[in-house]
């Protein structure tokens, strides 16, 4: 019985090791431990054997040997074939744990994040809104009605469904005046959208951060001392601003918010063409129809609000000098602000 066992361990063994396939396993173990297979073969002829017991006894080590190795090749064949699947996934997905990059956020990020603490310090909240509104939200609500020329300021770029996506921040006033009412302080930096034509200073996806303050005895010093306080923090230095008046139909009066110089400190360089000022706020007192569309009331609020070139500061804050590495997704260019 032993050389027949014997002649069998090897037989299997080699069978086994051929086997490419489940299948092909499954057949061997058919061969050998099935109901007429090579182990129930040694069981029929024990009847005729001469020490039952012994024989007995090596049959069942080698059934439970052969189950063992079945075992054993069915699990390599498993193996092998989740190999092979990750090889290939490979192919087309590299494993990126492989280039050892750590993530950073997005300069914008950063910066808008910035922002946000400062003015979160002097009891603004944080408010979201959509990239996608309707004609309402974008314009009409701001006091643009439909053929307003001012319209023309901004290239719009409009859905089939007649929505559009947001040129501006200040498309969320409205939502966020009719939802809190007066008073308010509130900022929402966002993503917009208009159809530019892109070079080094203009992108056709950009953002801005929007904010408005409502109260009683609002007036343009309120205004003043918070664009200069929330840019004396973020340039970590004794910022100087200046108004020019500036039209925007949501606004009256408007102005355009400049800064001094960050590069020549307002001597007047190349870069502020001369004149020690760069443009970088446009806001201004909110005009009564759009608090009245926001439901407030005219005779006892007033506010301002300005609008952020969120995009533009982060450019001058970095020293970033091309718009476009912002979308780039070029992460030798973004990765360099910041890592936390
Ligand atoms: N929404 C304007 C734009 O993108 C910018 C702006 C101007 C926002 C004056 C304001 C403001 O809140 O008061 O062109």
């Amino acid at each position: 019985m032993k050389e027949k066992t014997e002649e069998l361990r090897k037989k299997l063994s080699e069978m086994l090791a051929a086997a490419e396939t489940d299948a092909a396993v499954e057949a061997i173990r058919v061969s050998f431990l099935g109901k007429k297979g090579a182990v129930a073969e040694l069981m029929a002829e024990l009847r005729n054997a001469a020490d039952k017991k012994s024989a007995g006894q090596i049959i069942n080590e080698f059934k439970t040997e052969a189950e063992q190795m079945i075992s054993d090749a069915a699990e390599r064949i498993k193996r092998a074939a989740l190999d092979a699947e990750i090889r290939s996934a490979k192919k087309y997905n590299p494993d990126i744990r492989m280039n050892n990059v750590r993530g950073s956020y997005h300069p914008i990020t950063l910066v808008s994040r910035e922002v946000e603490a400062i003015f979160k310090s002097m009891g603004f909240t944080v408010e979201d809104y959509y990239e996608i509104v309707d004609d309402y939200k974008c314009f009409e609500s701001l006091n643009i009605p439909k053929h307003h020329p001012a319209r023309d300021m901004q290239d719009t770029y409009y859905l089939d469904n007649g929505q559009l996506l947001k040129t501006h921040t200040s498309a969320a006033q409205n939502a966020i005046i009719r939802k809190y009412g007066a008073p308010l302080r509130a900022i929402f930096p966002g993503r917009c959208f208009r159809n530019e034509a892109t070079d080094a200073c203009h992108e056709n996806t950009f953002f801005q951060m929007e904010g408005i303050m409502i109260d009683e005895n609002i007036s343009i010093s309120n205004l003043i001392y918070f664009m200069k306080t929330m840019l004396s923090e973020v340039f970590e230095r004794d910022i100087k601003v200046r108004l020019r008046p500036g039209f925007f139909p949501f606004v009256e009066p408007g102005f355009e918010l400049d800064i001094n110089c960050l590069i020549c400190g307002g001597e007047g360089c190349p870069s502020c063409k001369g004149s020690g000022w760069l443009e970088l706020c446009p806001c201004g007192m909110i005009h009564p129809n759009v608090l009245a569309e926001g439901g407030i009331d005219t005779e006892k609020y007033t506010g301002f609000a300005f609008g952020l070139g969120l995009t533009r500061l982060a450019m001058m804050k970095y020293g970033v000098k091309d718009i476009r590495d912002f979308n780039s997704g070029n992460l030798k260019a973004l990765s360099q602000f910041g890592s936390n």
